[in-house]
């Protein structure tokens, strides 16, 4: 099977009001021209998305998501966003299980795996994002975290779901600190986690595009892409400026 076309994804965290999406977009549009051999998603605000939606109407070759859902379709869980929702605002990708999501939030494994089960359920394509911390890596712990956090997401999925997901392993030391793992330690992860979406679902994990994220610059992002089972890049800080994205998501390397 050919290894999937490459992702340049931009998460924009809690920044970007409308008028700010609509400027990003009127300069990144200039420079990124409709190609054929990429995929470029960003996740902007919720609040924003209506705005980056307008801005890409005569780009369909842009793909939009937001950066969390709850699990359930509809309810009284003030302030939260559903997938049918997101959906509904022009949505058609969503991250899940983002480690400030997870750190910051405490959201659980549990959890990623209800939200990544609504979100196939409602029809938006799911990046899960898994990684550890700097703590448990130097503990040995890689595998059994990484492990752990990929079987509870898919653990609600049915084999022809879990064909249909992206995951991206983001090391938490390594997001928004500046310290990118390196290609090595990338494509390790990136190869134990094809291995695990392999026992999973067969031959159907070698389309799952694996995305690596954290601390991804227009000077690392060339080696990362390279780097073996990456199939393309998470980016956060570095997204957020239309020519800095531009650098990361133009670069050639497999
Ligand atoms: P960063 O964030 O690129 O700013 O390290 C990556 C992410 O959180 O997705």
């Amino acid at each position: 099977m050919t290894r999937p076309t490459p992702i340049f994804a931009g998460n924009w965290k809690m920044n970007k009001a409308p008028a700010d999406t609509r400027a990003f977009f009127n300069s990144f549009l200039e420079l990124h021209a409709v190609r054929d051999d990429r995929s470029v998603w960003f996740f902007p605000p919720s609040l924003s998305l209506a705005a980056a939606r307008e801005a890409l109407s005569e780009r369909p070759d842009i793909e939009l998501g937001v950066q969390n859902i709850h699990w359930e379709a509809e309810g009284a869980f003030t302030g939260e966003i559903s997938a049918p929702i997101a959906k509904g605002a022009g949505a058609t990708l969503v991250l899940i299980g983002h480690s400030e999501r997870r750190h910051v939030f405490g959201e659980t494994d549990a959890q990623v795996g209800r939200k990544s089960a609504a979100a196939l359920a409602a029809g938006l394509h799911p990046t899960i994002c898994v990684g550890e911390t700097l703590a448990e890596r130097k503990a040995g712990r890689l595998e059994e975290v990484l492990g752990r956090q990929l079987a509870a997401a898919l653990e609600p999925l049915a084999p022809e779901d879990v064909a249909g997901i992206t995951l991206a392993y983001e090391p938490v030391w390594a997001i928004g600190t500046g310290v990118n793992a390196t290609p090595d330690d990338a494509a390790a992860a990136h190869h134990w986690l094809r291995q695990r979406l392999r026992d999973r679902i067969g031959d159907p994990s070698a389309g799952i595009p694996i995305l690596y994220g954290g601390s991804v610059k227009p000077d690392n992002a060339r080696d990362l892409l390279a780097a073996g089972d990456v199939d393309g890049l998470l980016v956060g800080g570095a997204s957020l400026d239309p020519d800095t994205f531009h650098r990361i998501s133009s670069v050639e390397g497999r």
